[in-house]
């Protein structure tokens, strides 16, 4: 049943100074699979994202992509090993092109690996392709959004690390960003999604995670978590 893990996050400890924000958090993302990691505001989604890319490396704790040890390395290096990380804050530059916003982004993968240029993402992002010669800074938050999430596929990483996509966005971009998720699982690239919106997640992701205060508090099928009164109401905001 299972495959390849492509990400591993085990028993990782952060601190911001002197206070501990995770506790011990442990996650798997297999090949091709999208994990929703799901929680409230301030339960650690962000910092997970924050410490698998570098930004807030753990104390202790294990972090691997592939086989490979990434925790504690420097942002740079981990981005260059494979991991694709969409802050939440989803900063274009703004006085750039969309093009030469992606542009920015070009890298090929660690295994050389050059799916993702521009022929690519504009096929998969086709509302990018219309808006190419545009400052970056005129568009919308959805097609802001959008852009990051292209422009860190130009990187072509193994890993893409997705902080809430949604957030702050009307539901119709809502939707079209759920779609655009979609299909890159389709496409078979490996997601950890942070979100707070579990209705979000349904038909994105398969695999479910929730976080409260630092640490792991569920993990199983997002259908049996969605089920699940208890915890949904306990630890999530609906
Ligand atoms: N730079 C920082 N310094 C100190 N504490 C921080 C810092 N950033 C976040 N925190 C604290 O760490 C905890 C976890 O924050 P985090 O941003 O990971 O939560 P989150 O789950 O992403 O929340 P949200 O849904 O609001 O984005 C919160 O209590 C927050 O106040
Ligand atoms: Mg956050």
């Amino acid at each position: 049943m299972s495959g390849e893990t492509m990400l591993s996050v085990e028993k990782i400890d952060v601190f911001y100074g002197a206070s501990q924000i995770l506790f011990g958090v442990d996650l798997a993302v297999e090949k091709g699979r999208t994990l929703a990691l799901l929680g409230r505001n301030g339960a650690g989604k962000s910092t997970t994202l924050k410490a698998i890319a570098g930004i807030a490396p753990p104390k202790r704790g294990s972090i691997r992509l592939h086989d490979r040890e990434i925790a504690g390395a420097k942002p740079f290096a981990i981005a260059r090993a494979g991991m694709g990380y969409v802050p939440e804050d989803r900063q274009v530059f703004p006085q750039h092109t969309v093009e030469d916003n992606l542009l920015i982004g070009a890298k090929k993968g660690p295994g050389g690996q050059d799916f993702w240029a521009l022929k690519t993402v504009y096929e998969v992002f086709p509302i990018l392709a219309g808006m190419k010669e545009r400052k970056a800074g005129l568009l919308s938050g959805g097609e802001q959004q959008m852009l990051t999430i292209a422009r860190t596929l130009m990187g072509n990483p193994d890993v893409l690390l997705l902080d809430e996509p949604s957030e702050g966005l009307a539901p119709i971009i809502v939707q079209a960003i759920g779609d655009l998720i979609r299909k890159l699982r389709g496409m078979g690239v490996t997601i950890l999604l942070a979100e707070q919106n579990m209705h979000f997640c349904l038909g994105i992701s398969e695999d479910a995670a929730v976080i409260d205060k630092g640490g792991i508090v569920y993990r199983g099928t997002i259908k049996d978590l969605r089920a699940n009164e208890e915890v949904t109401r306990r630890y999530l905001a609906i």
